[in-house]
Order: structure tokens, then sequence, then C-alpha cells
């Protein structure tokens, strides 16, 4: 393992960004229940702490609290926000609450600019702030380092014991210098290499799936997303001719897709893949189907279906290849961030059932999505899966309104093909559009074409900006390339004489249609 950083979360928003921060400046980390005992993180031999912050105040009863064992253990700690005044209190210090609470930007003044938490750090820069509660007193043996108008004590440290804490946060990317303090934490005051990149972590990663395969079978579905392209290729490279992956074509995905997918796993990567033709089965299970959710139920169980038939036929298979990421294992953990009312049931390859019997390998469950990329390129997988836009599972079923005929997949498949030309071609977009396609509607409208009246297809084009799909904005295309965009629609598709652009963000839409 490399040296690793804990993450003590307190129940922050931002936890996974500090992990982000952390891990882009080389330095491999985990996020753990503010609540782990000292004897547990021992065991794994703690690089350095950070405490995240959290919506509690330390002031009330039973507020959440952190093993004490752990201030006495000699490990570097950096306490952010409630993390800091956590620490403040438990060390000996005062707080006290703030008449107003302070939110959003501030000025930091910084103290004691010799000290090496600062290196680099201009005497006044600006810092996020987002708290209710402020530390009066310090703690013995700790230094003021720095103060804003309003907090007295935004940051204090004791450079003897490398305890350090700060009342902004240096994780967001509106505190100007938080990727600098925080870089000053983990490599000046805990001594970390920035070592942790992925050239450096490929080679453990196949070690360790070679040492838990050993000589068995292993099996995994491709869908063309970099996900399971990634897994795949990794397992792929520990254990070669024992990985056979299953490529199912249900017929829905975008023009060209299955092709180019197929060509790039067998050519490029070299997978052993088998792939079926499942278009015909999909369509037939499908036809009158109008509802959304019956269309993804029907799609996921069919999808199950013709894997498991094709697992039965590699005699001896113990294992499943599941392209799980961090994020996943950090929600299924945190069960309350689970709640609420399902929207849509999301399938897709890395959600086979668990009845399935085969042992799970995760080769990506310490990984976020930008790694995942990131690993792909070392991995040599071409640049159209690493970049891939999201995709759903079911496929076009969920851009078609109303019922699937391969008609209708045709006609959106080519306006789809449009959009996303057009867009990728337009590399001044700023920023670049997360997801874009084509949606065919069930709506049919008067046209002039030529001299003849038209009763044809309405397209309705979808483009969002995202962090990561669970909020959206619109994107604001340029008119010129929507009129590109519309043009070439109308002309080129047969069927279609109107096109629409989606100007809904999400919520209160959701980023498809189905
Ligand atoms: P929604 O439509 O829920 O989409 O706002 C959010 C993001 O998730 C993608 N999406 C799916 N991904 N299986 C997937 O793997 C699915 O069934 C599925 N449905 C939606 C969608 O493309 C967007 O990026």
């Amino acid at each position: 393992m490399p040296p690793t950083v804990f993450i003590l979360d307190f129940g922050a928003q931002y936890s996974q960004l500090i992990a982000r921060r952390t891990r882009e400046l080389g330095v491999y980390c985990e996020i753990v229940p503010f609540d782990v005992a000292w004897s547990a993180l021992a065991a794994r031999n703690p690089a350095a702490l950070i405490l995240s912050g959290g919506p509690e105040s330390t002031l009330v009863p039973d507020a959440p609290d952190l093993d004490p064992a752990i201030l006495n253990s000699g490990v570097p700690i950096l306490g952010i926000c409630y993390g800091m005044q956590l620490l403040a209190r438990r060390l000996g210090a005062q707080l006290v609450k703030l008449d107003h609470a302070e939110y959003g930007p501030a000025i930091l003044t910084t103290e004691h600019p010799e000290d090496p938490f600062w290196d680099d750090v201009a005497h006044e820069s600006r810092v996020w702030m987002s708290h209710g509660d402020s530390v009066v007193k310090l703690p013995d043996g700790f230094i003021e380092l720095g103060a804003t108008p309003r907090c007295n004590v935004a940051a204090m440290g004791d450079r003897a014991r490398k305890i350090y804490g700060v009342q902004f946060h240096p994780e967001v990317s509106h505190t100007d210098a938080g990727t600098k303090i925080l870089a000053n934490f983990l490599h000046g005051i805990a001594g970390l290499d920035a070592s942790w990149r992925m050239e450096n972590v490929v080679d453990s990663l196949i070690d360790e799936i070679r040492a838990k395969v050993g000589t068995d079978k292993v099996i995994c579905a491709l869908s063309g997303g970099v996900d399971s392209a990634v897994a795949a290729t990794l397992v792929a490279r520990a254990i070669g001719e024992q990985l056979t992956c299953v490529f199912v074509d249900h017929g829905l995905l975008r023009k060209g897709e299955a092709e180019s997918v197929l060509a790039a796993f067998r050519d490029v990567l070299h997978l052993n893949v088998v792939a079926v033709d499942a278009r015909k089965r999909f369509l037939d299970k499908l036809v009158g189907v109008e509802d959304p959710e019956r269309k993804r139920i029907i799609i996921g169980h069919e999808f199950i279906a013709v894997f498991e038939e094709e697992a039965a036929k590699i005699p001896g298979v113990k294992y499943l290849v599941q392209g799980t990421l961090y994020p996943d294992v950090i929600e299924s953990k945190t069960p309350q961030s689970k709640a609420g009312h399902k929207i849509k049931s999301h399938h897709n390859v890395g959600g086979l059932p668990e009845k399935m019997n085969f042992a799970l390998i995760e080769p990506l469950r310490s990984l976020f999505k930008d790694e995942v990329r990131a690993l792909g390129r070392v991995l040599g997988l071409p640049e159209h899966i690493v970049q891939r836009q999201p995709f759903p599972g079911p496929g076009l079923a969920v851009r078609i309104i109303g019922d699937i005929t391969e008609e209708r997949l045709e006609i959106v498949r080519n306006a789809d093909a449009i959009v996303r030309e057009e867009i990728d071609n337009a590399l001044e977009l700023q920023p670049h559009p997360w997801q874009y396609f084509a949606v065919l509607t069930p709506v049919r409208s008067v046209g002039v074409m030529g001299d003849g009246r038209t009763y044809a297809n309405l397209v309705a084009v979808r483009a969002i900006t995202s962090e990561d799909g669970m909020t959206a904005d619109w994107a604001r295309l340029p008119h010129h390339l929507l009129e590109t965009i519309s043009t070439r629609i109308v002309n080129e598709v047969q069927g279609v004489n109107r096109v629409a652009y989606d100007i809904t963000s999400k919520p209160p839409a959701t980023v498809e249609w189905e």
C-alpha cells in the first residue's frame, strides 16, 4: 500500500473534494467515518490525518467526536472548519458561537510567514468561509497563523506536534491559495512525496488482481463505457486469457458505436471478447412499450439474461469484474445519502446481480472517475473510449419517447451523430458541454419542403454543462452552431422536419428525457 492519508468525515459536503485534491497532489488518501477507532487507523499506519468540516457545531451536546487517542498518536493532523474547532476543543481551547455566522469569501491575512504552512502563500488572499462558531483562545502549544476581518483565529498550528487547523475551506476553488496550503501540509509538514500517480500504481493494481485470481477464470461485461473498459483491460494485463469479456450489442447504441468499440477491444487492447448480437431480441421485447420505467426494467432484465447465458457457456468461471468506483463505495457506506425517492431505475453493466454467484473483482473501487481516465491512458486505451461522454445503460431507448422501432432508432441515431459531430468540432466552446445528444419526440408537425407539405417528426437537441450529472444546466450554445445542427438534421435525417433545443436545467428536468 502507498503511504495513506485518512480523511475523517464529519459529514461535510466537501469530503470527496478534499480527497480529490489530496490525490491530485500525488498523495493517496481514503475517507473514513469520523468515529473510527485509533487502533483501526494505527493498523493501516497512517501518513497523516485530515479532519473534514461538518454541518454540526462542536458546542452542541453529542456533537460528532473523534477518538482522543488520535491526538496523541504523533501523526500529522490538519483540521478543516469543524475539524479545526474539534481539534481546538479537544486540546483545551475555548470556542464561542458567533452572533452572525460567516459564509462566503473573506480576506485571510497570514501571520508567522516563516511557518512552512505558509510557503509561497501571499500575505493576503481570498478564502472561503462557512462557520457559525469561532476559536477565541488557542490550545497550549499553538500559535495563531492568520485571521480574517470577522474571524480572529482563521488558522492555527503547532509546528512541533505537526497539528494545524484552518477555519476556511482550502479544498474549494474559491480559496485562492487552497491547493498550495494543502500541498504545504502534505508535502512540507507531513513530508509526503507526490508519488501517487497512475503510472506508478498500475503495477500494484495488476499484482493485486493476479494474487487474488490465481489460475481461476474471470468474466466481464463490456458496455463501451470507460469504467468497464479500464477494469477489463487492467484485469487482462494481470491474467491474460483467463479473462473473457462479453459485449452485448442490444441495438440501442449510437451510430457506428458497436463496431468501433468492438474493434478497440479486440484490435487495440487485445481483449478476449465474445460479441453477442442481441439486437432483435431486445427490440422484440420492447415492441409496444411506451412507459419509460418499463423500458428500463425490460432492458435491465434482458441484459442479465443474455449475460447469464454467455457465462454458462464458459465452464469454471469464478470471478466477475465490476467497474465500481470510489464514490459508489463511499456512498454505499453512508446510507443517508441514498435517501429519497427513486427517480429512475438506473442500470449499467456494473450492476449485475449478486445472485449470479460469482466472487467480485472491483479493481477501480479506490479510484475517482478522472483517475480511471488517467489509468485508461496509461493502459493505452483509445481516446474515444477514455473521453466517451456518459451514456445511459438503456441507451437510445430512453431517447426515443414512445414506441421503439427500427425506423425510429435510425432517426435518433442519425440525428445524434450530427449533434455529436458538430459539438465535438466546436472546440471554442467554454466550457465544453458535458453531454449532448438528440431525442426523438412523439410529436409530428406540419412543414414545407420544396413545394410539398410534410407531416414529420420533431427532434429535440439536449446539451448540458455539469460536473457529475447530479445537477446540470443547459449549455448556452452559440446560435450559429444551433443553426448548423438544425439545418443538417432537417436536411440529412429522413423523417424529421423540425428541431427544438431543450432549455431546461436539472432540476427540475432530468438529463435524459426518460
Ligand atoms: P438523469 O437522466 O437521471 O441522468 O438526470 C443523469 C446521468 O446519468 C446518466 N444515466 C444513466 N447512466 N444507466 C447509466 O449508467 C442508466 O440507466 C442511466 N440513466 C441516465 C445520464 O446519461 C446522465 O449522464
